[in-house]
Order: structure tokens, then C-alpha cells, then sequence
């Protein structure tokens, strides 16, 4: 899965060689603190209180050191209360739940934090025998209806136990509110593998908007894109030749993988009348230097996408996604804040870049906003998440590769770390701050250590 370095490490220097502080440890690269919110050398899924170990987990299955998260979202409630929710997918067999959140009694433990199971540990105890509950889930997204959405495989181990869904659970009473099964024809069983998660509602709607929501998840070894509208209650699929792997970049040890992202332009509430006509949904296929959008309105339209077409109105379609342009190097992880800023963590650079919308694409506009080998390592997750204060922070859930292509971790290395900046503080190359109260002695701690 996981994509090795490719050779154009040189332009990221050139792309950052404006910014030398004087006595740098890497002159030429703008190394960033990132404020670490939760580290893990040992992660550690237990059955709560009460419960027993379920029988399929024996003993060699029951292997904890194949847990791998995947995902990470940030909610943030009044006073400052917060809670950070993660996603486990069942990769292997021996993950007791694949959504979870950091115990209240830990949520300012540094390093190993407990994890317990969201919603509950009943949500997660049928192992793919309970296709309403969850079998493995690997996607979470918070909508500003303070909706948890969560993308569920329906796999274990590679095996489709059940269909993939999308639910949604209301993140006050942590109770589901909405569920939807996607459609068989819109999946390949075993093989789609969701990686990217938005989800979009229409505030143009007073009191409404809660009622509606707009869904779009990657499936980029499918090579597709699912469409769900909430109101209507139905989904589509989308997919051309954008959402495959560029062929020269797919060599055998790098798996061939498609559309892995998907980012939405931010609604323009300053424009006249709310138009929305000009908001964009971008993508890139992890296989490719190439970013990729297409208009909103289009993507939305289920006509377009569920009667039949002629080749004729097929290319005509085709026609609607642009290129934005290239970066010469591969991006990972993408999400893009309010202002329409896109951010992507580049693949074994330790770099994330930024870029605003409707500027060219060229390597006058994208910007390396940090760098930090230590921090940003393989971000499987990254999230722009609203503070209690309405601004944005950047969080990351970021591993050590090694894991992820099954090569040997040192037993007391940090395997994963959830990493956070105020996006105004990546823009402005300021230090990074986050609002959550108990990290301001984390910050301490690094300068003391
Ligand atoms: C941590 O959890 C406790 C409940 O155990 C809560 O009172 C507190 O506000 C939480 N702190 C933060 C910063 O979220
Ligand atoms: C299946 O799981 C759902 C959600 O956890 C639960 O409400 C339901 O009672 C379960 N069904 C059975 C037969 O256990
Ligand atoms: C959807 O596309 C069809 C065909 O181009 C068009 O007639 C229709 O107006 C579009 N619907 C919306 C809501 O934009």
C-alpha cells in the first residue's frame, strides 16, 4: 500500500530555499513543532469492564501488535472539553474495535493513552455477524451539525462480511441518526478500500441544513468515486480515467493506487445571493503528481450519473474535470480548510504543503508550510477540525512507515502520534498552537527535554 519515495525531492528544496532561518539544523527546509497531542509506542485495544473476550479472538489471532489506525478527527465541545476519535481498521484479524476515542481519564496522557470503544463496545462485539453494527471502520468526518460520519468497510481481514455503510452518529447523545448501505454495484467486495471521507451540507437551508448532507468517499483501489445525498437517499458512482493511477508510476512494489483523496471548496458566504455554482471537489490519485477538480454542481447531479450515456455524453462529462496542475512528487493525505487552502503531506518528504484555490498550481503557489522528519512521518490521516474559538487546526494522525509495510519497529519507538497546528500558524510560519488547555505543558516539556 504504502508508496516509495520518488526522485523529485530536489524541487521540494527549491520550493522551499526562500526561507532560511539562520542556524537551521536543515538550512534550506522550514522545520515546524507540531504540537503532539497523543503518542503511542504500544497501542492497546482491552475488553471493557464486564465484557468477555470474544471467542474468535483466541490467543494467535489476538494479535495487538497489527493494530494499525488509520484515521483521526478532533471534536471540540464548550469549555474547552474535547475528544479525539480514531479509526482501526480490521486489516488482520485480532482488532477488538475499529472505532475508538481516548478515555476522558487520559485525554491529556501524552504518551499511550487508553482507548475505549466508540460508540460502545456493543457497536463493535458481532465481528462482521451484526451488519448493522460496525464490522471495521475506516473513515470518520465531524460536520458542523455536530455529526460523527463514519465510513465502514464490512470487511475483516480482507473478506466482505458485510456491505460497506455510512453512518452517522450525533456526537451530543452519541447516538446513531442516520445509516445508509451502499449498493452492491457500486463496490467491489474485498477490494474497495475507502481512504477519504467529506462530507458537505447546504447551510442555504435555514434549520434545514441538518437535515441534509452531502457524502463523498474514495474507493482508489476501486478507482471510483461514491456520491451519497442524504436527502434523496441515494447514492452514485463516479469514475474515468482521473481516478486511476498514472501506469508509469506504478511499479510492482508500489501498489497502483487511484483516487485516494477528496476535499471541497469552502461555501462562499461573502459572495452575492450564497452562489455556490464555483465551489470545486478536488481529488489526486496516490499514483500520480496530478491534482484533479471538478465543479460541485456536477458531482451533486445524480441524473448525470445514474441514466445511461452514450459515448457522446460520456466525453462531455470527462470534460468537466480539469487538471489543476502538477506537483512532480506524490501527496498523500489531503483536506482543505475554510478559506479553500489545500493541504497535502507529501510521501517520505516529512513535508506538508499548502496551496490556495483558484491560484495556479506551479511552484510559485504551492508551498512547503513544515517539515519535521520526526513528526510527519506516514500521515494516514489528516483532518482540518473547528476549534471551540471557530478557527481551524491541522491535525494528523502520523506512523511510523514501518509498519505499514510490515517491516520491524524497535518495541519502545513511537509507532503513532496525533500531531496538531493552528492553520493560520502553518500559513504564517508561526510556532504552532492548538486550543486543547493541558497542551500548553507538552509544549513545555519539549523545551525543557
Ligand atoms: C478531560 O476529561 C474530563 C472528564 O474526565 C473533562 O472534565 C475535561 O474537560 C476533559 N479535558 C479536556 C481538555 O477535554
Ligand atoms: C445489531 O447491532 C445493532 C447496532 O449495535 C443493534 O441495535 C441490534 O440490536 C443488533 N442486532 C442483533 C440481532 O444483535
Ligand atoms: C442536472 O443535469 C441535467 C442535465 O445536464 C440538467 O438538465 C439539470 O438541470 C441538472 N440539475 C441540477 C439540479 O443542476
Amino acid at each position: 500500500m504504502l508508496l516509495l519515495c520518488c526522485c523529485f525531492v530536489q524541487l521540494l528544496i527549491h520550493l522551499v530555499s526562500g526561507d532560511v532561518a539562520e542556524g537551521d539544523v536543515e538550512p534550506l527546509l522550514r522545520r515546524k513543532e507540531f504540537v503532539t497531542l497523543h503518542k503511542w509506542s504500544e497501542l492497546k485495544l482491552g475488553v471493557p469492564e464486564g465484557y468477555q473476550q470474544p471467542p474468535t479472538l483466541d490467543a494467535n489471532r489476538y494479535a495487538q501488535d497489527k493494530l494499525l489506525p488509520v484515521d483521526v478527527d478532533v471534536e471540540y465541545g464548550d469549555d474547552g472539553y474535547h475528544r479525539t476519535f480514531l479509526t482501526i481498521p480490521r486489516l488482520s484479524h485480532g482488532v477488538l474495535y475499529s472505532l475508538a476515542v481516548v478515555a476522558d481519564s487520559d485525554n491529556s496522557t501524552l504518551l499511550n493513552p487508553l482507548l475505549v470503544p466508540y460508540p460502545s463496545y456493543d457497536w463493535h462485539s458481532s465481528f462482521g455477524q451484526n451488519c448493522s453494527s460496525i464490522t471495521s471502520a475506516i473513515r470518520t468526518f465531524i460536520d458542523d451539525c455536530w455529526r460523527l460520519w463514519v465510513v465502514d468497510l464490512g470487511q475483516i481481514n480482507g473478506i466482505q462480511y458485510c456491505a460497506p455503510q455510512i453512518l452517522a452518529f450525533d456526537l451530543v447523545t452519541d447516538q446513531l441518526i442516520h445509516r445508509y448501505v451502499i449498493p452492491a454495484s457500486q463496490y467491489t467486495p474485498g477490494v474497495s478500500i475507502f481512504t477519504a471521507l467529506a462530507v458537505d451540507i447546504d447551510d442555504s437551508v435555514p434549520k434545514a441544513e441538518c437535515s441534509t448532507a452531502m457524502v463523498y468517499i474514495a474507493d482508489p483501489w476501486g478507482y471510483g468515486l461514491i456520491v451519497y445525498d442524504m436527502s434523496r437517499g441515494q447514492s452514485w458512482r463516479i469514475q474515468n480515467a482521473h481516478m486511476q493511477p498514472d501506469q508509469q508510476l506504478t511499479q510492482d512494489k508500489t501498489g497502483s493506487s487511484g483516487i485516494f483523496t477528496v476535499s471541497i471548496s469552502p461555501r462562499q458566504h461573502d459572495k452575492e445571493g450564497g452562489d455556490n455554482a464555483e465551489r470545486r471537489l478536488y481529488f489526486h490519485a496516490l499514483n500520480s503528481f496530478l491534482e484533479v477538480s471538478v465543479p460541485l454542481v456536477v458531482v451533486n447531479n445524480a441524473s448525470l450519473w445514474t441514466q445511461l450515456k452514450n459515448t457522446e455524453t460520456q466525453n462531455e462529462l470527462l470534460k468537466e474535470f480539469r487538471i489543476v496542475g502538477s506537483r512532480g512528487i506524490q501527496c498523500e493525505s489531503e483536506a482543505m480548510d475554510s478559506e479553500g487552502n489545500l493541504y497535502c503531506s507529501l510521501i517520505s518528504s516529512s513535508a506538508l504543503i499548502a496551496w490556495k484555490e483558484n491560484s495556479d498550481y506551479d511552484s510559485d503557489h504551492l508551498k512547503v508550510v513544515a517539515y519535521n522528519p520526526d513528526r510527519l512521518r506516514f500521515v494516514t490521516g489528516l483532518k482540518v477540525n473547528r476549534n471551540n474559538l471557530d478557527e481551524d487546526e491541522l491535525w494528523a494522525l502520523s506512523s511510523n512507515p514501518e509498519l505499514f509495510v510490515g517491516g520491524s519497529v524497535q518495541t519502545d519507538d513511537i509507532k503513532f502520534q496525533i500531531i496538531g497546528c493552528g492553520v493560520k500558524n502553518l500559513l504564517e510560519n508561526e510556532p504552532c498552537s492548538v486550543v486543547i488547555n493541558h497542551l500548553q505543558n507538552t509544549i513545555n516539556y519539549y523545551k525543557e527535554h
